[in-house]
């Protein structure tokens, strides 16, 4: 992987998980096997994983139920870490990972059974376009599924702009701004279901999702970097900064939210 010096960060959040080998979503495994029933998974389905992040979904799907995956994601460092966790897994052929940008796919129309997205599509910037691409790229009567990061109450312009800076640029919408996302782009059996965030059950269900030697993997690589590296050491630094500054009332307003909906026949 590229070794870039202190300024040459493109999304320090993104880049320091990739480094890391290690990327998540709220609820953890327990909140991708919602996803997965919500969305009818099954070892027939031809599933897309958009913004794959490290591969641990989209591995793990792929071994708990059988199916075929494709996972893309805009950040070359996070398909290589996949692509190497597929193989390590012996998903190879199964299980692949490519390039793309989730706003505009390079897929024909009609291809996917099933897309799903874990805390991926607050992040482009134009979610519409970006619904609109799942939809278009899902055969008649698939589902997609999200899982996204959801204001669980109006917040201030500070809550904003502090989730916009400590989370890697994030936006996230109310439950009904995605109810409304998915409805528009023509989607039907509309599920919204939201979710508080705890912090002791977030971090277990991260180790858990990962698994024990992953996530002690990402403790040394981090620890590495950061003794290692100037960028990283510079966005770990941000980020601990971030962290402190965390609103007290954060957990009140920031949840999460699985979302999913049909492509009519
Ligand atoms: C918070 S991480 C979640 C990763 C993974 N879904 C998981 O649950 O571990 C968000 C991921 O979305 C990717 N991403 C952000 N914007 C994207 C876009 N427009 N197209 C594709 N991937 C994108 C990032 O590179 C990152 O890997």
């Amino acid at each position: 992987m590229n070794e870039p010096g202190i300024t040459e960060l493109k999304n320090p959040y993104f880049d320091v998980q990739a480094e890391m080998g290690i990327t998540k979503h709220a609820g953890g495994l327990k909140a991708t096997q919602e996803l997965v029933e919500l969305c009818r998974i099954d070892r027939d389905k031809y599933v897309l994983v958009v913004g794959c992040g490290s591969g641990i979904s989209a591995c793990k799907i792929a071994k708990m139920y059988g199916c075929r995956i494709l996972g893309i994601d805009l950040s070359g460092a996070m398909v290589e870490v996949s692509s190497n966790r597929a193989k390590k897994e012996g998903l190879t052929g199964r299980v692949e990972f490519r390039v793309a940008d989730a706003q505009d796919m390079p897929f024909k129309d009609n291809v996917f059974d099933v897309v799903i997205s874990e805390s991926v599509t607050a992040f482009p910037e134009d979610k519409a376009k970006t619904v609109g691409e799942y939809v278009r790229v899902l055969k008649k009567g698939g589902y997609v599924g999200l899982n996204e990061v959801t204001w669980m109450e109006e917040p201030s312009v500070e809550m904003v702009r502090y989730v916009i800076r400590a989370i890697g640029g994030v936006k996230p919408e109310t439950a009904g701004g995605w109810e409304k996302l998915l409805r528009d782009s023509g989607l039907e059996d509309i599920v919204v279901r939201s979710y508080t965030v705890k912090k002791l059950e977030q971090a277990i269900s991260e180790v858990k999702m990962s698994g024990i030697t992953t996530s002690f993997k990402a403790g040394g690589r981090m620890l590495w970097l950061y003794f290692t590296k100037p960028a990283y050491r510079k966005a770990m630094n941000d980020m601990v900064k971030d962290a402190m500054a965390m609103p007290r009332d954060f957990m009140k307003y920031c949840g999460y939210g699985i979302y999913a909906g049909k492509k009519p026949l």
